[in-house]
């Protein structure tokens, strides 16, 4: 009874989250498993940011149900943000949960799979849910276990848990709870043991990266907590990139562009979600910046660091959104040209202030307006992407890549994904690259170890 499968839906907080679980699962003598049908034991990390999230989660559980109508003493476990949203009510859909497991307690998890196995193998009814989705004072501390004897070249650090905006489309708030940091001490500590371990990248995480340590470390010389947290990731010997996501735009201030200028292991890349273009809308969502001042960030990065690659999020069809104001988006999404985007449909999330604004987009406006800015997106990253074919990029490589013998992957410092052909030994390096393709999504190059002339290291100050 010790074989556990995770899986994961939503962003990368989920993700390290449940990396989290497996490295204590692992301490406490839990085989962690790939395989689902292997496993005595499937826990899933759910997201509750859009119905389809949470359908897919539900689906899945129900399947897994099936299988423990066969199985009596196979376990179901349902953790995350869905687990925390929906609360005991998703015991009465799905009656044969075995553990239910808020955001703040997934520390707990190996507790209490013991507890439901001993009980389990005592004689009598099956036990009943065990259910843990209270607060927990400095569980945002507990988010730190690695797997140990397993090199990550590029892992996630959680530097925060939760949000105190009041974006009016967004559940995670009340998934998550208000904001919580753990200590500067704390997180350097987690990366320098990552190091140790041969991590050569991290991403720094939290709801909105940009408020960590607000109201609590003070400012100093003008430098926001945030800032002064990646000057010390910066000066970890051996640590060679520094990412982080995701920080909200009205935050971002000087002190965080200028670190892009001066912070030399910190990756010319950035997320910034923008959600939409029309100032009305962003009002109506309660996003406190503008257009323009979203504009005026993007031109300042592009000041300190021409090449930086940018990233958003957007929404389209929230409630009331005219066609004017999906123009609004649609015109300064194509004007700022971003390397990659995450673009959503509208979902309404009861309990939000948007949820009481109705959702009165049809569902086909919502897919058309998807598709315009799909195919912005498509046609920029494409350009963007072959305008490298040619270019030597330095390529910190991850490991083999999913398809092809011999074929390695890394990331160039815009994020983008390149395939190498390349060697084991050289996973954790950072490595030249001459770029000979590009897809949309992906660069392809051919290692360049010899020859590179001083044009071409102008490429390579990264
Ligand atoms: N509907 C659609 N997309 C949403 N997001 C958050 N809430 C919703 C919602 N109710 C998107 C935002 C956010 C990303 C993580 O998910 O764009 O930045």
């Amino acid at each position: 009874m010790n074989r556990v499968y995770i899986k994961t839906y939503g962003c990368q907080m989920n993700e390290r989250d449940s990396e989290a679980v497996a490295a204590q699962l692992r301490g406490r003598g839990y085989t962690i498993v790939a395989d689902e049908q292997s496993a005595d034991v499937v826990l899933l990390n759910t997201c509750a940011v859009r119905d389809q999230a949470e359908q897919k989660a539900i689906g899945k559980t129900g399947h897994l149900a099936k299988r423990k109508r066969k199985d009596p003493n196979f376990i179901i476990g349902v953790m995350g943000c869905m687990a925390q949203n929906r609360g005991e009510d998703l015991l009465e859909r799905l009656p044969d949960l075995d553990l239910l497991v808020g955001t703040q307690k997934f520390h707990r998890v190996p507790e209490m799979l013991d507890r439901f196995i001993a009980s389990q193998k005592g004689i009598g009814p099956r036990p009943s849910t065990i259910v843990d989705l209270g607060e927990e004072s400095g569980s945002e501390e507990t988010i730190r276990e690695h797997t140990e004897g397993e090199r990550k070249v590029s892992s996630f650090v959680s530097i925060m848990q939760g949000c105190n905006m009041h974006c009016t489309f967004c559940i995670v708030p009340k998934t998550r709870g208000a904001e919580r940091y753990r200590s500067m001490d704390s997180i350097c500590e987690e990366i320098e043991e990552l190091v140790a371990a041969g991590t050569r990248e991290v991403t720094l995480l939290g709801q909105i990266v940009n408020s960590y340590g607000m109201r609590q470390i003070p400012y100093r010389s003008g430098i926001s907590p945030f800032v002064q947290l990646l000057e010390r990731v910066n000066a970890i010997p051996e640590l060679e990139r520094i990412r982080f996501t995701s920080p909200h735009p009205r935050g971002f201030q000087k002190d965080l562009v200028e670190a892009y200028g001066r912070l030399e292991k910190l990756m010319p890349y950035v997320h910034l979600p923008l959600q939409s273009g029309s100032d009305e809308m962003l009002k109506r969502m309660r996003r406190p910046y503008s257009r323009r001042r979203f504009s005026e960030i993007v031109s300042q990065l592009r000041e300190v660091c021409p090449d930086i690659c940018l990233s958003t999020d957007i929404i389209v069809g929230f409630p009331g959104e005219t066609h004017e104001e999906f123009e609004d988006t649609r015109s300064l999404f194509e004007e700022i040209r971003f390397d990659m985007a995450f673009i959503f449909k509208y979902s309404e999330r009861s309990g939000t202030k948007a949820a009481e604004m109705g959702d009165d987009i049809p569902a086909e406006e919502k897919e058309s307006r998807n598709q315009v800015l799909l195919e912005i997106l498509g046609r920029t990253s494409l350009e963007k992407n072959s305008a490298l074919v040619g270019s030597v990029q330095k390529v910190l490589l991850e490991g083999p890549a999913r398809k092809g013998e011999g074929m390695f992957m890394g990331r160039n410092p815009g994020n983008r994904k390149v395939i190498v052909p390349a060697s084991p030994r050289l996973v954790g390096e950072i490595v030249p690259v001459r770029i000979t393709k590009a897809t949309v999504t992906t660069l392809s190059g051919e290692l360049c170890l010899t020859g590179i002339d001083e044009s071409e290291s102008a490429v390579l100050s990264h």
